[in-house]
């Protein structure tokens, strides 16, 4: 029915006005570089933009949306806007809620985002990102799901299905994008926008699942990226765009550009000049030009001199047009924006909750020794120390949205309302975050020295990790390291909160404070969390999504690397084996690793066969027992070790994972299935496929503490 819809517009249409469709413009607060002034609502009149991004608010959309239904075509106008981890109510970044785990709550923190941006008369929202990301150096790590390709995958579909709720068309729902397509986390040395060269193995066995994931979730969008991939930019990608998304995966919405990407074609040295990008980009499939202006002025011209034939325009247009009836703006153009709904539905208490919820469950106790935590609430007094201690602004993380009043709550407010007056609560910055000088560690020392216990505060600012983000040294900024051995040198309980948007490395911390936990930065709620999680009112369960480096110079360092013909023995012994002189191989934290304030006993492994048919599966059952004595949750993992094949396999791979709430003393007995599918790779001919041979089943707490294996084999 709305193809037929489609027919009849697109028959109406001048090849200029299709032309406009493919065009969008930056509406407000600019997320790249400006390289045009056009008038806008001059063009918008004259039929030449077919949306709008970094626009919000239902009266302002509404204004626009007025704005484009005095064109002679009428078409409405999509707003788009990069709603990344919140839109009113901020969420804790991506990487933080991909450490709980927990696909419910990371479902329904979209789905919060996703009904506040379309209260708000926003129809779109460009995330989620689905980038794999293999390197701490890049900044954007903070806004994926972190290393892993299955747990990425699984929170990919996650996300779409939260944003779009019941799907395209409900006043509720936003329609998701999904970025960058792709391999833009493989940039070389972790340095924004840089070049990816990568094999085709990899490109299909590591970095598109999750986009793949996203699409089968029913994304209606995507977004290319801004790399080059093996030598071609991924924006003017066919193979990409036209033979994978499109053709191969049946996508049947339209890919957007990334920021200027069609224009940066000319920089990348693929392009001479806009015309040609144009030419390059539409016909590889990127049916809408983000901000680059190459498409308005050019695709006329290329149709004219029949590089560009009509049909790829019209191509790409129906894709766009089919968004926009699918989203009912044919219908009604303003019926997202609306001040009434709007004003019920930002910033709700049930939204507050949500994210609070997330917040707890984002939490990554890292340490936990003579069980300094959960702190007693009785304590006289706490000195909260560090720079981020009194910090509300940098809990929101990069990529989120800027508003007036911003409610979050810093750790030293969440504290003082969870102890009120019962408990005295000292505060010292101690150093800025950057800071080089110690001048404020004597004022911070005097005040650590009244308190029972030191909380402090340290990390990066809300600027540290994002965009164009990428740094070469991600050791804890400045001082801060000193700052805390000077407070651990006062011989008080030290309690360490990491707050910061990609893995850090502090080596001193880890080996001498005795509790740590990675806060990352947590949204609106953070210091609510925070102190639910310190004084045990929530008992932490996050799991890291990315290894943590020891240095550097480890870096890509990941849990499931191909295996060598040298291993190095023992993480030590590298006399010709594959390690360094001046390093373990090892991790400082392996994926998947995170402490709870209870303890679990995994045993009574089964397996219903150690034969597996092609056609067959296997379930395999244990006990998990909550050892401890406080009620908690346990994140059971299930990696896979394929031990020969005729592609070498990883030392081990994530294929499925448990999160279990138990009360203290209290066993389940824990499923899974293991068929042909959790054995496929990519093989040789790039065909998924399973090949027969011998298997090992390991179940462990953390891809580095396995506590349950058992072999199988795969028969034909
Ligand atoms: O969505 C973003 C993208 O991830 C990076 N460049 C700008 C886009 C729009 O803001």
């Amino acid at each position: 029915k709305i193809e037929k819809k489609i027919d009849s517009v697109l028959k109406l249409m001048t090849l200029d006005e299709k032309i406009g469709q493919l065009n969008q413009y930056n509406g407000g607060d600019a997320t790249g570089p400006i390289t045009n002034n056009a008038s806008k609502a001059k063009e918008i009149r004259d039929g030449k933009v077919g949306a709008i991004l970094n626009i919000k608010g239902a009266k302002e959309t509404r204004a626009m949306q007025q704005v484009a239904m005095q064109s002679r075509m009428k078409i409405p106008l999509l707003f788009g806007l990069d709603v990344i981890h919140g839109y009113r109510v901020t969420f804790p970044i991506p990487l933080a809620e991909a450490a709980s785990w927990d696909l419910g709550s990371i479902e329904n923190a979209a789905r919060v985002a996703g009904r506040e941006t379309a209260s708000s008369g926003v129809h779109w929202t460009f995330a989620p990102m689905v980038d794999i990301a293999r390197d701490p150096r890049w900044g954007r790590v903070m806004e994926g799901a972190g290393e892993d390709t299955y747990l990425g995958s699984k929170i990919a579909f996650a996300r779409v299905k939260g944003f779009q709720g019941k799907g395209l068309g409900n006043l509720d729902a936003v329609m998701a994008c999904v970025k960058h397509f792709a391999a833009y986390g493989a940039a070389i040395a972790g340095r924004d926008y840089a070049a990816v060269d990568m094999s085709e193995h990899t490109l299909w066995e590591v970095y598109l699942p999750p986009f793949k994931a996203a699409l089968d979730a029913g994304a209606g969008t995507f977004m290319n990226s801004f790399n080059t991939l093996n030598g071609i930019p991924a924006t003017g990608n066919a193979y990409l765009q036209r033979d994978i998304l499109k053709g191969k995966w049946k996508f049947n919405g339209f890919v957007v550009s990334d920021w200027g990407s069609i224009g940066e074609m000319i920089e990348h040295g693929f392009a001479k000049d806009k015309k040609q990008a144009a030419e390059l980009a539409i016909k590889a499939g990127s049916d809408m030009d983000m901000e680059s202006l190459s498409y308005l002025p050019n695709l006329a011209k290329l149709v004219a001199e029949k590089k560009v034939p009509v049909a790829v325009i019209d191509d790409a247009v129906r894709r766009i047009l089919r968004k926009k009836f699918e989203l009912g703006l044919f219908d009604d153009p303003y019926r997202f924006s609306n001040e009434a709904r709007q004003e019920k539905e930002l910033n709700s208490p049930e939204n507050r909750k949500a994210s609070l919820q997330m917040a707890e469950k984002s939490i990554v106790l890292l340490k936990n020794n003579n069980q300094v935590l959960p702190l007693s609430k009785n304590l006289k007094k706490i000195a909260v120390i560090g720079p981020l201690g009194k910090s509300e602004k940098d809990m929101q993380g990069f990529w989120s949205i800027a508003w007036e009043n911003d409610q979050l709550v810093s750790l030293y407010q969440g504290l003082k309302n969870k102890v009120g007056d019962k408990t005295e609560l000292l505060y010292a910055k101690g150093c800025g975050i950057s800071d080089t000088s110690k001048a404020g560690f004597a004022e911070a020392l005097a005040v650590a020295k009244q308190a029972d216990v030191i909380v402090m505060a340290v990390g990066e600012t809300l600027d540290m990790s994002g965009e164009a983000k990428s740094k070469t040294n991600i050791h804890m900024p400045g001082v801060q390291e000193d700052l805390i051995k000077a407070m651990q040198a006062t011989g008080k309980p030290v309690v360490v909160l990491v707050m910061a948007g990609r893995p850090l490395i502090f080596n001193w911390t880890a080996d001498n404070v005795p509790a740590i936990m990675y806060t990352w930065w947590l949204g609106s709620e953070a210091g609510n969390a925070m102190a639910n999680v310190l004084f045990g009112d929530y008992n932490p369960a996050g799991k890291l999504p990315m290894t943590f480096p020891r240095d550097e110079g480890q870096i890509p360092l990941y849990y499931n690397y191909l295996s060598t013909g040298r291993p190095a023995k023992n993480d030590e012994e590298t006399v010709y084996r594959s390690g360094y002189l001046d390093s373990p191989n090892s991790p400082k934290f392996a994926f998947g690793y995170g402490l709870s304030y209870t303890t679990f006993e995994y045993s009574n492994l089964k397996l219903s066969a150690t034969q597996l048919k092609m056609d067959g599966k296997i379930e395999v059952s244990f006990t998990l027992k909550n050892t401890g004595k406080y009620d908690g949750e346990e994140v059971a993992q299930l990696y896979l070790q394929d031990k020969f094949a005729s592609v070498v396999r990883p030392v081990k791979e994530l294929k499925d994972f448990r999160k279990v709430f138990l009360k203290a003393g209290e066993s389940k007995k824990i499923t899974f299935l293991i068929d042909k599918d959790k054995l496929s790779f990519y093989n040789q001919q790039l065909k998924w496929a399973a090949e027969a041979g011998d298997f090992k089943l390991l179940i462990g707490t953390a891809s580095n503490n396995i506590k349950l294996e058992q072999d199988f084999v795969l028969v034909e």
